[in-house]
Parts: C-alpha cells; structure tokens; sequence
C-alpha cells in the first residue's frame, strides 16, 4: 500500500482517499445521510443510557454497576412484587384464622383462596392416605361423601384435623373398640354370630339362627357404642353398621377381623403442622368436597 496525496478518480469524478491496494483506489464518497444520522442517534442513546440506566460496571468505590438516576432494578421489581404477594397472603391468612367459618364461606373471593389454598394442601399431605380427592381407601374414610365418622360440620371437620384420631395429641379424638377376640372377651362362637348379626344389620344374606342367637350379644356388648339398632355414634367416632359404607368392609371375613381385635386407625394431628388458616383451608376444601353440613 501507498499513500498518495488526494487525487481525482477518472471514471468516476470522485475525490479519492488517496489510498490504494494494488492499484484499486478508496473514493471518498459521503457516509449516506441516513447512516450518519442513525450513528448520531445511536451516540445519544447510549449517553443518555448511561445516565438514566445501569451501565458501567466495576468502577472504583461501586459494588455493582453505576445505579443511574432513574435507579432501575429489575431485582428490586421481583422483590417488590414478592413482597406485595405475601402481604396479600398475610392478609388472607389472618382473615382464614380470625374470621368464623360462616363469613369466610360468604365472601366469595376468600371461600375461592381458602378453596385453593385447602386443595394443594390436602394435595400434598392428606391424598396419600385419603387418596386424590378424599375419595378414601381400606381403613381410610372417604371424605367426599356425606357419611362422617366425626361430623360433617365445618367445626367438627375443623377439629378432627387440627388435632386427628389416635394422634397421640392431648385433644386428639380417640375411641377404641375392645379386642373382643384377641382379649377373649368373647368367645369364636359368639364372634361368629355377631358377623352374621353385623351382615344382617346392613342388609345383607346372613344365617337368621345366628342372628337370633346374637341379638343379645350384640345389646350386652355393643350396644354402648354401636347403639341397638347399630346406626353408629358421630359424635363419638362409631361407625354406623347399617349402611353399606365401611371404612374396613363388609364381607364376612373383614368383619370378624374387626371384631376380634381393634384397628384404632391413625389420623395424625394437622394443627402440630400447619398454622391455623392452613388448618381452616384445610377444613373449608374438605367440606366442600360433597358432604359438607
Ligand atoms: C396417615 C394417614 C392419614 C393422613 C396422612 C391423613 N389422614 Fe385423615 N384420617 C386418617 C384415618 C385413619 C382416619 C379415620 C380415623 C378413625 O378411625 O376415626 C382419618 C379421618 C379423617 C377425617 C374424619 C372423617 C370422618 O368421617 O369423620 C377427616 C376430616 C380427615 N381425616 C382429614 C384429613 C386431612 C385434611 C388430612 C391432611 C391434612 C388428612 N386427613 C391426612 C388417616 C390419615
Ligand atoms: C367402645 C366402643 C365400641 C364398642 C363397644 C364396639 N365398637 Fe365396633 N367400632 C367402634 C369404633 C370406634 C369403630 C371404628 C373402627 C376403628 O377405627 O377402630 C368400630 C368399628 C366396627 C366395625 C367396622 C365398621 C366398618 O365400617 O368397617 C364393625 C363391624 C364393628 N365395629 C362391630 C362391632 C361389634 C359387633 C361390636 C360388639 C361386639 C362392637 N363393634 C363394639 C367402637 C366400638
């Protein structure tokens, strides 16, 4: 390359650079206007970018970049965010713990929270033994009906979950059914007539001699909580016999298994765990499952 003075290019009438690779020469052409202008905008952006936003980075005395003025943090932004979303759950946990159940079921806005709240909750922690739902298991009650071991108000639900069945909680609900069998409080034979009694109680085939002869079997020993014509006890957690709805079942060998010894199931005490309005969420989800009262 050589560098020559500026010079007139022949072909073309333009003022050359003056510069020339191997015989091809530069013509100072203008920067087309367009361009230059763009370029001009670009500059005073980008000052003005520097000034107002966060630019330059590890300054001297700076922890992070310059701040500029308009100080804005997308970091603040979320945090800020954040911070509205658990004053607005603050909010609702204050009302679910403090309000009675029946406003909270009034308004509809805090009955939806509360709903949501209950259904990923129960989600989590209670569908593993009640299944998804509440639809129940073997030995777990179903809570999407309307029979209730304990009551189907939203206080009694309330109650059983906050401090559960045999939970070993001081306030646990707790009812055990004597181990007929195995303590030998009756004898195989009068165990035998008492599955035929309990069959007949819910409607089904059973031996009607059996059935006579534990009749008073059943009064003697069963009656206290079963009641005489065995509908059950809800305020004290009594199954009620003459339904066809079991929590262990009711074919012949499920129901001998039941009278020979207890089976005491375990409802753990959900107030140990969760806080109050959890716990209410908890209880407004389930009562709205079908057989709220
Ligand atoms: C470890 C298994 C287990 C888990 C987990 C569990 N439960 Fe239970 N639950 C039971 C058993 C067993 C009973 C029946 C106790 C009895 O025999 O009275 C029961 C009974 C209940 C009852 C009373 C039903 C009635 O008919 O009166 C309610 C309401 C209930 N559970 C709600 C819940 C909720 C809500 C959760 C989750 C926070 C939960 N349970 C988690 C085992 C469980
Ligand atoms: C102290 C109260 C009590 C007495 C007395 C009692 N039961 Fe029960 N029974 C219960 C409770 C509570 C349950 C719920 C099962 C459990 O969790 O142990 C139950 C459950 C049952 C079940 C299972 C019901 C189901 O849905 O699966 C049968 C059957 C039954 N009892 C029959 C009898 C018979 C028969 C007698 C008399 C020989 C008797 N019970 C005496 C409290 C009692």
């Amino acid at each position: 390359m050589t560098d020559h003075s500026p010079e007139i290019d022949n072909h073309s009438g333009v003022e050359t650079t003056g510069h020339e690779w191997d015989g091809i020469r530069e013509l100072n052409n203008p920067l087309p206007r367009w361009w230059l202008y763009l370029f001009y905008a670009c500059i005073a952006f980008a000052f003005g970018y520097w000034v107002l936003m966060p630019a330059w980075p590890g300054l001297p005395g700076m922890s992070g970049a310059t701040p500029g003025i308009l100080h804005a943090s997308d970091r603040a932004k979320v945090a800020g965010e954040l911070s509205a979303l658990a004053r607005d759950r603050a909010a609702l946990s204050a009302k679910l713990a403090t309000l009675d159940a029946a406003s909270i079921l009034k308004d509809p806005q805090l009955r939806q929270q509360a709903l949501a709240l209950g259904e990923s909750t129960f989600g989590d922690n209670c569908a593993t033994c009640h299944g998804p739902g509440g639809r129940g298991g073997k030995g777990y009650p179903r809570l999407a009906d309307d029979v209730w071991l304990w009551g189907g108000s939203l206080a009694d639900i309330e109650q059983t979950i906050r401090y559960g069945v045999r939970s070993g909680n001081p306030k646990a609900r707790v009812i055990d059914m004597p181990a007929f069998g195995r303590d030998e409080f009756l004898k195989p034979a009068q165990i035998d007539d008492l599955v035929e009694y309990v069959m007949h109680l819910s409607g089904q085939p059973a031996d009607e001699a059996a059935v006579a002869r534990a009749s008073q079997v059943f009064i003697d020993n069963c009656k206290t909580c079963h009641g005489a014509a065995g509908t059950g006890d809800r305020s004290r957690g009594v199954p009620n016999l003459t339904d066809a709805d079991w929590l262990y079942g009711g074919d012949r060998a499920t129901i001998r298994r039941t009278i020979f010894g207890p089976r005491g199931g375990v409802m753990p005490a959900w107030g140990d765990r969760f806080d109050p309005a959890t716990v209410r969420a908890l209880a407004i989800y389930v009562h709205s499952l079908g057989g709220g009262e």
